[in-house]
């Protein structure tokens, strides 16, 4: 017994932030973003927008996709590195929004691999039986906690969410890698500020998200492809095979790096960060929404998810859609 994907759902901004807008921002330019990151714009959440908001409109969604209701649903997952308060989770906020009256719900912190972990979380709930039903939500918004005056960090992220409900099932998830280094933990890292501690308070404001962006690209590059590698050969599945790579949106340039060293052409690599930036933990469901509402995704697809991000931790997926 597994999981399967059974809807899907995803919810954006109205807000249009394009390279040209923030070059009125901080000192860069739409050349040196398209450039070296392949994002073109990206949506930021304005006021009554928030993880909450889109994260419940993307479940609604997801629930309309997938002729179910939630009332229905045993579960609720959230990933997200950017909620808006440490306790109660956003997860139970989405399930008061949404009336999930029945289900159990809980965040999950992983960062951008976010989405990945907890879908596997309800798989080993699901495929034990414990529960029959779930939803899996990656909703962020890192517009709150990037610093805007650094041009090396805002100009990669945006805001959004997206949904899957999952139900038990004999056909679809078929193996998922989990990887976490906690001793690199330096090099994507954003601190909690809400509770200053002493030093801060003595003038030293704590510092919002830091990247050594050099460092994450080598990270990414490195461990993607090994991981993707080890999720097929577990399953003595070819590449070849798989219809589509949805690569969590950080860069297109490390997007292009995992298709060459996978030997696998760019085309089987949907891309939607031009005009969504990164996402976080929102990119890979906002990604699967996007291309199973395009119609490109049919039933006993061979799909791959991967994600990978701060703590660091990266996984990938194999999955028969
Ligand atoms: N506009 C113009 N110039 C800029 C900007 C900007 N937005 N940002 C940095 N620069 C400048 C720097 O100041 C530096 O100038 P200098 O040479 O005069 O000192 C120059 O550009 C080069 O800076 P680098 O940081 O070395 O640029 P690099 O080529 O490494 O590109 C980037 C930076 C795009 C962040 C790259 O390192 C990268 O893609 N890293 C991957 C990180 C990533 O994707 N993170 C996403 C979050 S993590 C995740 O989702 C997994």
């Amino acid at each position: 017994m597994t999981i399967r994907i059974s809807g899907t759902g995803s919810a954006l901004p109205k807000k249009i932030l394009t390279n040209d807008d923030l070059s009125k921002i901080v000192e860069t330019n739409d050349e040196w973003i398209s450039s070296r990151t392949g994002i073109r714009e990206r949506r930021i959440a304005g006021e009554g927008e928030s993880v909450v908001t889109m994260g419940s409109e993307a479940a609604r969604r997801a629930l309309e996709n997938a002729g179910a209701n939630a009332g229905e649903m045993d579960l609720i997952l959230v990933a997200t590195c950017s909620g808006e308060s440490y306790f109660p989770s956003t997860a139970c906020q989405i399930q008061a929004e949404i009336h999930a009256d029945h289900a159990v719900a809980f965040d999950i912190s992983a960062a951008c691999s976010g989405f990945l972990f907890a879908l596997h979380t309800a798989q080993a709930y699901l495929s034990m039986g414990v529960y029959k039903k779930a939803l899996v939500i990656g909703t962020e918004t890192l517009s709150r906690v990037v610093d805007w005056t650094d041009r090396g960090t805002c100009v990669l992220f945006g805001d959004g969410a997206g949904a899957c409900v999952v139900e038990a099932s004999e056909i679809g998830l078929m193996n998922v890698v989990q990887h976490s280094d906690g001793s690199q933990g330096e090099v994507l890292i954003s601190h909690a500020s809400t509770f200053p501690t002493p030093s801060e308070q003595q003038g030293h404001p704590a510092v919002p998200l830091q990247m050594d962006g050099q460092a994450v690209f080598k990270f990414a590059v490195k461990t993607v492809p090994q991981c993707i590698t080890e999720v097929l050969e577990q399953a003595g599945v070819h590449p070849e095979e798989i219809k589509y790579f949805v690569l969590h949106q950080a860069n297109k340039r490390i997007i292009q790096s995992v298709a060459k060293r996978l030997k696998v052409e760019e085309e089987k690599f949907p891309v939607n960060l031009d005009r969504r930036g990164n996402t976080s933990a929102a990119s890979i469901p906002i990604l699967l929404d996007e291309m199973n509402r395009d119609g490109m995704l049919t039933r006993g697809d061979l799909l791959v998810l991967s994600g990978f991000g701060a703590g660091l931790t990266w996984a990938a997926a194999l999955l028969t859609w």
